[in-house]
């Protein structure tokens, strides 16, 4: 795997290209990806695309990171919290 380098809420981190996002993230110390509509902090749960927990926006559009592989070009955006 190459590494490159993708944008996170406007900075740039590292990736390995394809690995799954959700770990690109949680490497770059990302570990909350968004809110529940109750207020709570939510992740990476299932790992594998079943619960929807770990959505985020990659290119205004949104997707599972535990299931979507590193891209070159790739522009990440979610709910810091
Ligand atoms: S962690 Fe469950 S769908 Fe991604």
């Amino acid at each position: 795997m190459s590494t490159i380098s993708i944008k996170v809420n406007g900075k740039r981190i590292e990736a390995k290209e394809g690995e799954m996002l959700a770990v690109a993230l949680f490497r770059a110390g990302y570990k909350k990806f968004r809110k529940s509509v109750n207020g709570e902090d939510r992740s990476l749960f299932c790992g594998m695309g079943v619960c929807f927990e770990c959505l985020v926006n990659v290119n205004g559009k949104t997707v599972r990171s535990c299931i979507t592989p590193v891209k070159e070009g790739m522009e990440v955006e979610f709910e810091e919290s």
